[in-house]
């Protein structure tokens, strides 16, 4: 009986809990209700068979307990007729579940012709963004391109490329009520795009284009994340999106740099641009800022701002002053037995590959951060 009581107290615990929990979808901001009702209905199906087989069980369980010399079990090992209403109720559930998904993915990952291009490139531990110029059409892209002046891997020889327009931020604004066409890379390993409001995510594997669309409905600045575990910065792989109207959209747009502007700053020369603009180029195609910032404020480390003649207490209680081989040590070998981490932050910080011309640029630029 006891069990019998305790399965009942579970399924009205279960509905209760669902009729006043406070953790609801956010409000949505996208076309992608469809979402929301696929949802709603795989919600009702599985709950409606959690009710009913559970509260089953309880009547069994109350109807057939055992009295003393009252009830015998009969063994009914084959029954035609039961096994057809559960094969077939089990069939109903199951198309119920899977095929309203089915249609909306469909929708889902064929844009209308008339979408809004815009590219998404993932990497350890930031986002970046580009959209196609006044040509309409994106320039090719390739790993092998990828520098300190070119993060996105564009191609420089591309015709269609030279009017792209480059987001080396982690922040992209797209107007409302224009279909948007996304699509996605990665640099390195297994990301995935998504912006809860939007019900919208979709893996990026490296190697490979993946996309998806949707239309923006309501204005505002939403926070994209990364939906797949990616290594330790993975938390802070986040960015957002500003929802607002055409004419905003535009003038944010024009004041973005193309691709041809991006390499003309570039151009005279990395040599006599200094060790410090150069430093701050890897900062960024390394993806040092996802995790430091340069004005003060905190990150998932420390803020490159005054870091340097700083005197830091340590994780083991010692202090140190904060100078050029200590920087040079702990970047070279973050996670290594001489390397102690500033006290109050997580051991996370990733070895980074960099040459020693790089290295000394870095430095550089985090010296001239005062
Ligand atoms: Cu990228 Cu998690």
């Amino acid at each position: 009986m006891a069990i019998a009581i305790a399965l009942f107290v579970i399924v009205i615990g279960s509905i209760v809990f669902h009729l006043v929990t406070p953790w609801w979808l956010t409000p949505l901001a996208s076309n992608w209700k469809q979402m929301d009702d696929t949802l709603t209905i795989t919600l009702l199906i599985t709950g409606f068979f959690f009710v009913v087989i559970n509260l089953f069980v309880v009547y069994t369980l109350w109807r057939f307990r055992h009295r003393a010399g009252s009830q015998r079990a009969a063994y009914e090992p084959e029954n035609k007729r039961l096994e057809r209403w559960l094969i077939g109720i089990t069939t109903v559930g199951i198309v119920g579940l899977l095929a309203p998904g089915l249609a909306v993915y469909a929708d889902y990952v064929r844009p209308p012709g008339d979408a809004l291009v815009l590219e998404v490139v993932g990497q350890q531990w930031q986002w970046r963004f580009r959209f196609p110029g006044a040509s309409g059409k994106l320039g090719g892209s390739d790993a092998r391109f990828v520098s300190g002046t070119n993060p996105l891997g564009l191609d420089p020889a591309d015709p269609a490329e030279q009017d792209d327009v480059v987001i080396v931020d982690n922040e992209v604004h797209l107007p409302l009520g224009r279909p948007v066409n996304v699509l996605m890379r990665s640099h390195d390993v297994l990301h995935d795009f998504f912006v809860p409001q939007f019900r919208a995510r979709m893996n990026i594997v490296p190697g490979q284009v993946s996309s998806f669309w949707f239309t923006p409905t309501e204005p505002g600045r939403y926070e994209s994340m990364c939906a797949q575990l990616c290594g330790v910065g993975h938390a802070n792989m986040r960015g957002f999106v500003v929802l607002e109207e055409q004419a905003a959209f535009d003038a944010w747009l024009a004041k973005q740099p193309t691709f041809a502007m991006m390499l003309a700053a570039a151009a005279p020369a990395p040599q006599s641009d200094g060790p410090a603009a150069r430093g701050r180029a890897l900062a960024q195609s390394k993806g040092c800022v996802a995790c430091h910032t340069v004005d003060g404020s905190a990150g998932v480390g420390p803020t490159w701002k005054g870091l340097f003649g700083k005197t830091e207490t340590l994780k083991d209680g010692s202090t140190a002053r904060v100078d050029e081989a200590f920087v040079r040590n702990f970047i070279r070998d973050p996670q290594g037995r001489g390397a102690k981490g500033v006290k109050g932050f997580p051991p996370v910080m990733p070895k980074i590959e960099m040459s020693d011309e790089e290295l000394d640029a870095l430095l550089a630029y985090i010296q001239s951060q005062r």
